[in-house]
């Protein structure tokens, strides 16, 4: 199980360093063994933050991060590879990933050198092209390209096949979908699902709800920084009660409602401190109390693991 425990990130803006912009707030949530937990919210509200300290790219400022019980930023040496055998990150933009100058097969070669030397070359490949297989790619056709003679889609099965060969516990999978065309998207979708069914534990970062919904059995929604609603997906989905995730859920297109149009309200609110609520000068709740301003609201459970941080619930 990896946890993450009253974890901030602060990071050091301005020309030299001089100013602190706090990226990450308190965030506390955990992700069980063949679980998938998406985490949502609109660009800049820190999930990828939150993903690099997981895979430990960046530090973690307050709090900490566990796996198994063990403090993610302590473990050094073996401990560390050992970690990314079973933690393992898939990104964005899969062409990033990968030197240009490397054929696929010498991904592989690489992985087998630094991971598993004592395994015969012979039996190895065989686990590439099974690894290969499973994701849905021809080896033949695969292994002797480039990346570039690759096209988005078959570079992230490519690089899930990476992380089958790793015995991957653990994935980080930041935006892995945003490029894809919609048939290659249900693809992938559908393989992680398939791979949770064998115990991988995937945390799912996206903007868009939809996805979320689609592949998560609970949801974490960032906002600032801030978790403002976590629980079961269906819960969250069925019942969106922190303002933002009802805004959220308004620029969602569902087929089985129909579009209302509502006001919105725009009045200039007073710049709130650093202890008000994360979402004060977007709220238009009804709900909504000038004190929101300067105090943060803490997570309420308002039903069986479904939790919101709003004034509107005693948060
Ligand atoms: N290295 C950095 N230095 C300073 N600020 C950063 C750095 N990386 C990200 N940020 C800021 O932190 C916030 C969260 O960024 P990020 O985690 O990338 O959000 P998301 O993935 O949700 O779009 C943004 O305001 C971003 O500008
Ligand atoms: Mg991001």
């Amino acid at each position: 199980m990896l946890k993450l425990e009253n974890v901030s990130k602060i990071y050091n803006t301005g020309t030299f360093g001089g100013k602190q912009f706090k990226a990450v707030r308190d965030v506390n949530f955990d992700i069980k063994d063949g679980e998938i937990v998406s985490l949502i919210g609109e660009s800049g509200s820190g999930k990828s933050t939150i993903g690099k300290m997981i895979l430990r790219l960046i530090s973690t400022s307050q709090g900490k991060i566990t796996y198994d019980g063990l403090d993610v930023s302590k473990i050094k040496g073996d401990q560390v590879k050992e970690y990314y055998r079973r933690v393992q990150g898939v990104f964005q933009d899969p062409f990033s990933t990968y030197n240009p100058i490397f054929k696929a097969d010498r991904i592989f070669e690489i992985l087998h050198e630094e991971f598993y030397p004592s395994i015969p070359k012979t039996e190895w490949d065989d686990r590439v092209k099974t690894a290969l297989k499973s994701v849905g790619m021809n080896p033949a056709h695969v292994l002797n390209k480039f990346p570039h003679q690759l096209s988005g889609g078959q570079l992230q099965r490519f690089l899930i096949a990476r992380t089958l060969l790793l015995d991957t516990k653990f994935l980080v999978a930041d935006e892995i979908i945003s490029m894809l065309d919609a048939s290659t998207r249900i693809d992938v979708l559908n393989l992680l699902a398939d791979l949770r069914t064998k115990g991988l534990s995937v945390l799912f970062i996206t903007h868009d709800l939809s996805l979320g919904y689609y592949i998560s059995d609970r949801a974490v929604i960032l906002y600032k920084g801030s978790v403002v609603e976590i629980g079961d997906t269906k819960k969250i989905f069925d019942n969106p009660i922190h303002p933002y995730t009802q805004m959220l859920m308004c620029c969602v297109p569902r087929l089985d409602q129909k579009w209302e149009e509502t006001e919105v309200e725009l009045t200039e609110r007073k710049p709130m401190t650093p202890d008000g609520c994360v979402f004060y000068e977007r709220c238009h709740s009804p709900h909504r109390r000038e004190d929101c301003g300067h105090r943060t609201p803490s997570l309420v459970e308002v039903e069986p693991n479904h939790s919101v941080a709003c004034v509107c619930c005693g948060g």
